[in-house]
Order: C-alpha cells, then sequence, then structure tokens
C-alpha cells in the first residue's frame, strides 16, 4: 500500500517543495543528470559575483528559464496541495524552494517562495522604493534600469544571499505535526535543515513526524521518518487523507 498521512481535524502541515516537484511539468531539476547546474556554473548565473561579472548573462538565463515557465502546467503534486489547502486552510504553510509560479498556477493561495521568484524583479539599489514587482512579460531583451537609474534584478535568492522568511517557516515547522519535503536534494540549507526540527522536538517527546517524497533518497535522508521513493505527481494526490 503506498504511503497515506492521516490528517486529523486541526492537523497542522508544513510542506517544503524542491525541484523535483516541478519536474514533471517539464522545468528542469538542477542536480539530477541533465540539470541546469551541468549547463552552467553556478558562481556565473546564480551568485551576486557572477551578476557583477556579467550581469547580461544572468538576466538571459533568467529570462530564457522566465520564457520556458510560462509554456507549462501545474501537474498532479501542484493541485494535490492545492486541493490540501482547500481543506486545512491556513493550517497547511507551503514553502517551495521553487521560483517558478506553478504552485500558483494550480490554486495554492499562500505560498512562502524562500528562493524567490522567476516572475519578480527589484532594484538592486536596496534604499530604492521600488519592490519586487510582477515582470511575467516585460523583460527578455535588455538589462532593464529602474526609473533611480540603478539597475534591475532577477527576484532571486542567490547563493550567498539570505532566503527570504528562513524565521517564519522554522517557527511553523516547531508548531506542526506533520513536515514534509518534496522533490528536494537536499544538500542546499538552510531548508535542508529544516527537518533537524522535527528531530530535535522528538528528542523532546514531541509527536511530530517527517516524510520525505521523491524519486531517490535525498543527502539529509537520515533526518527524516519516512522516505517514500516515487514521482510527485504519483504520490501526492493519495498522500494525504483527512479522517
Ligand atoms: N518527483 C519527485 N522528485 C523528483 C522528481 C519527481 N518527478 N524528479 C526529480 N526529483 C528529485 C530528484 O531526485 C532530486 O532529489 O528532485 C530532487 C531535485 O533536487 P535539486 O535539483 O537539487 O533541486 P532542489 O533540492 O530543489 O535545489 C535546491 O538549489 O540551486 C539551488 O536555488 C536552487 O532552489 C534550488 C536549490
Amino acid at each position: 500500500m503506498s504511503k497515506v498521512i492521516p490528517l486529523a481535524r486541526g492537523a497542522k502541515v508544513v510542506v517544503m517543495t524542491g525541484a523535483g516537484i516541478s519536474a514533471e511539468s517539464g522545468i528542469r531539476t538542477f542536480r539530477d543528470g541533465n540539470g541546469l547546474w551541468e549547463e552552467h556554473r553556478v558562481e556565473d548565473v546564480a551568485s551576486p559575483e557572477g551578476w557583477e561579472r556579467d550581469p547580461a548573462l544572468v538576466w538571459r538565463f533568467y529570462s530564457d528559464r522566465r520564457a520556458q515557465a510560462l509554456t507549462v502546467q501545474p501537474n498532479p503534486a501542484h493541485r494535490a496541495l492545492a486541493a490540501l489547502e482547500a481543506h486545512l486552510g491556513d493550517d497547511l504553510y507551503l514553502a517551495t524552494q521553487n521560483v517558478d509560479p506553478l504552485h500558483e498556477a494550480a490554486g495554492s493561495k499562500r505560498v512562502v517562495h524562500v528562493h524567490g521568484e522567476l516572475m519578480k524583479s527589484r532594484c538592486e539599489d536596496e534604499s530604492c522604493t521600488t519592490g519586487p514587482f510582477d515582470d511575467t512579460n516585460l523583460y527578455f531583451g535588455e538589462l532593464p534600469r529602474c526609473r533611480c537609474g540603478a539597475r534591475v534584478r532577477p527576484h532571486i535568492v542567490w547563493f550567498g544571499e539570505v532566503p527570504f522568511e528562513m524565521h517564519a517557516v522554522k517557527r511553523r515547522v516547531q508548531a506542526c505535526d506533520w513536515f514534509v519535503t518534496v522533490g528536494s536534494s537536499g544538500v542546499v540549507y538552510p531548508a535542508a535543515g529544516l527537518v533537524r526540527e522535527v528531530t530535535y522536538r522528538q528528542s523532546m517527546g514531541e509527536a511530530v513526524r517527517s516524510v520525505y517524497v521523491g524519486l531517490e533518497a535525498p543527502a539529509n535522508a537520515d533526518a527524516f521518518n519516512e522516505v517514500v521513493i516515487g514521482k510527485a505527481g504519483e504520490v501526492l494526490p493519495g498522500l494525504f487523507a483527512p479522517v
């Protein structure tokens, strides 16, 4: 029988998704064979230093990814999480390392993008009042400038930068009944370390459980109570069972 998480009324669930959840929609992951990091050097396209060295290259990299993300559709895994939100409301906290908009496209209303959003850009001058803005169809060519004169940069958390909302995510993990990670290789911190909060709480006698769902065991597999091997789009639709 496949894995089922029984959800009693009032159960609090935190789900952290990674690139694997969007793989069946046709978005490339980072570290699988044919992953994005096979073709591009992380330090060239996903670091503040790379941006300083060659902003046009970085801009093109994200523009290409944005253009591709606009052509794909959410899959049953994204839809299962949207349905779970419709059922649990605020008791589901959905955080994602993904920058694509597929959770929202599936109908999820509350999505926390800890590594930023592909469809947003922002002024790189932090003192500028232009906050992150939707740029879905705006820029695919020239590197744009903000009205203040500074460069506009992708609203993406690069290596060496601080992920968004991690304190809030951690607080929710510290208060949840179930922590579920989907399709993440477990090598990028701090996201990969969240499951340790569950381990700690268990050591204090708390009744919280952690589950990983993905094609293969992640690097932090030992920290999860259960590792379910399978495609997100096949496992998630049957994973949560309200009781
Ligand atoms: N269903 C479930 N899991 C899958 C599927 C699938 N259909 N296809 C691939 N996977 C799994 C892979 O086995 C792998 O373990 O998804 C995981 C993807 O791992 P990564 O490519 O490393 O992606 P992720 O963990 O999300 O990367 C974290 O690294 O470069 C950064 O900022 C980027 O947010 C990203 C972060």
